[in-house]
């Protein structure tokens, strides 16, 4: 028995052939890019619910239920992992493209919950990849021995089963959502990947291995509740484009946990950047227009490896504890750190950001006086662009820059001039430092949060609303 795809229309069909080979690829609508550009949990939830406002449909391409977005709408906080965080906004269309490792069992979990809270979250407004690759059981279960395994090497992973099923994928022995969809095919598959990870789970780690009949059955019923959502996504995303749609597509992760060019080992298993969405969405690359990055007035870390401007002690308790600096997805406590103008610069470069929004300013009120990374040091060597070269970026000192802070509440300000002169003078001094502007400052977790300074949208897409200067 096999589903039927559902098709969602967005109408214009291909060029013709003669017309393609007279023009170099144009995009009519080029979509919109924000991505994490430091470790992780900047707020992107929060942006991207913002900006949703503006587009006609929201993707995640890469990383899977590792991720944890949260949106503040009117006091109620919601926490998203795979389902794109434009879905609180009634009529857009959210997409899991083929690049996102989906967990059923996530998913449907979080289905449900939205549903209970009142969302609707039909096949009209959220559509999921055929080609996506299945988290299974055994990917967590992997994903927890394999941490165990390396003992004081871990990566403290969030235990999603994240770096197991990309590894499958990159292997060519996982399984697929249009697999999910067929049970003959789905039970076949799967059992053959249980049989290579069951003798891995039982002689390498001497745990029990995992019931495979019932495995079976349980992944064949999710496939079935989920059959109903699932799409050729890659194929709706390039008629929307030509249909003039406005897509946003949404990173997941952030640009330092990415897999070729984050602090790897100490890393996710996608490309969490602008550059993963060609591949992970199934577009042209010139389709993607703007990429806005995202970055904290400060950094954080969840998980093991280096984090050349960390902090520890009192100091790293008190920004732990103003900005509530807890993992979304596990409850872990985030490592905490200045704001690094290197490392910020060199995920905004690679990612060919135009601008960045700047999050959390609020929290530093009270703070004392504030270091921003400047540079690095090893030895007699002395760098002010991040050496991705080095093996191990373990052994950096950072070179800092202090500048005085305030105590004022800024949480309720809406216009950069209103801030206090010294909050004004950070923003300024870090973007100085950075080197691209900064369109926007989040000063609080709830929507209307923020501080419009620049252009962030598309020129086709109009600037009458929240992306407008001013
Ligand atoms: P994401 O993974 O990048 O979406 O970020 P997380 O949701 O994991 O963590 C960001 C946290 O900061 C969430 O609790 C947000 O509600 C909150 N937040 C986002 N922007 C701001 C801001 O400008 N100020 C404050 N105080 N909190 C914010
Ligand atoms: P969002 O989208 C912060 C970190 C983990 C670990 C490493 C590898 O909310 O910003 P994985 O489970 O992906 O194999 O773990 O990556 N990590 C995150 N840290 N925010 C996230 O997502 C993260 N997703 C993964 O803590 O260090
Ligand atoms: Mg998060």
């Amino acid at each position: 028995m096999r589903y039927h795809l559902r098709v969602l229309r967005f109408a214009a069909s291909y060029p013709p052939p003669s017309a393609l080979a007279a023009t170099t690829y144009s995009s009519p609508m080029p979509s919109l890019s924000v991505f994490g550009a430091q470790w992780g949990d900047e707020g992107k939830g929060k942006i991207i619910d913002l900006l949703s406002d503006r587009v006609d449909i929201v993707v995640r391409y890469q990383g899977g239920a590792n991720a944890g977005h949260t949106v503040v709408v009117d006091g109620e906080k919601w926490v998203l992992h795979l389902i794109p965080s434009g879905i609180l906004h009634e009529g857009k269309v959210n997409m899991i493209a083929a690049g996102v490792a989906i967990d059923p069992v996530a998913l449907l979990g979080e289905l449900d919950g939205l549903k209970e809270r009142g969302v609707h979250v039909g096949p009209d407004r959220l559509r999921v990849a055929a080609n996506a690759h299945v988290i299974f059981e055994q990917h967590k279960r992997i994903d927890a021995l394999s941490e165990r395994w390396k003992g004081a090497g871990r990566i403290g992973t969030t235990g999603r089963g994240i770096g197991p099923a990309y590894g499958d994928k990159a292997a060519r022995t996982g399984l697929r959502m249009a697999d999910l969809l067929d049970p003959d095919h789905c039970a076949d598959r799967l059992r053959a990947n249980l049989a290579e990870k069951n003798a891995v789970i039982a002689r390498i780690h001497e745990e029990p291995p995992l019931p495979v009949d019932e495995l079976v059955d349980r992944y064949s019923a999710l496939g079935k509740r989920l059959a109903p959502y699932v799409a050729d996504t890659g194929a709706e995303l390039r008629a929307a484009e030509r249909a003039g749609k406005r897509i946003l597509f949404e990173g997941a992760q952030g640009i330092m946990l990415d897999i070729d060019h984050g602090t790897y080992p100490f890393v996710t298993s996608s490309n969490t950047g602008p550059g993963g969405i060609p591949s992970g969405a199934g577009v042209p690359p010139q389709m993607i227009g703007r990429s806005i990055g995202i970055a904290k007035a400060y950094c954080t870390r969840v998980g093991e490896g280096p984090f050349p401007s960390e902090i520890h002690g009192d100091e790293a308790e008190r920004l732990r504890a103003a900005g509530h600096e807890y993992g979304t997805t596990t409850g872990r406590p985030r490592r905490a750190g200045h704001f690094d103008a290197v490392q910020v610069r060199y995920g905004l470069e690679i990612s060919g950001a135009t601008g960045w929004i700047m999050t959390k300013l609020d929290v530093l009120a009270g703070l004392g006086d504030l270091n921003v990374v400047v540079g690095y040091r090893l030895g007699d060597q002395r760098f002010d662009a991040y050496p991705a070269h080095l093996a191990d970026i373990n052994g950096l000192e950072m070179e800092t820059e202090t500048i005085p802070g305030w105590t004022e509440d800024i949480s309720g300000i809406r216009d950069f001039d209103q801030l206090p002169e010294t909050a004004r003078a950070y923003v300024d001094r870090v973007e100085e430092l950075v080197g691209v502007p900064i369109v926007m400052v989040s000063v609080g977790a709830e929507r209307d949060a923020i501080i419009k300074r620049g252009e962030i949208f598309e020129p086709g897409w109009g600037a009458e609303t929240v992306g407008a200067t001013g």
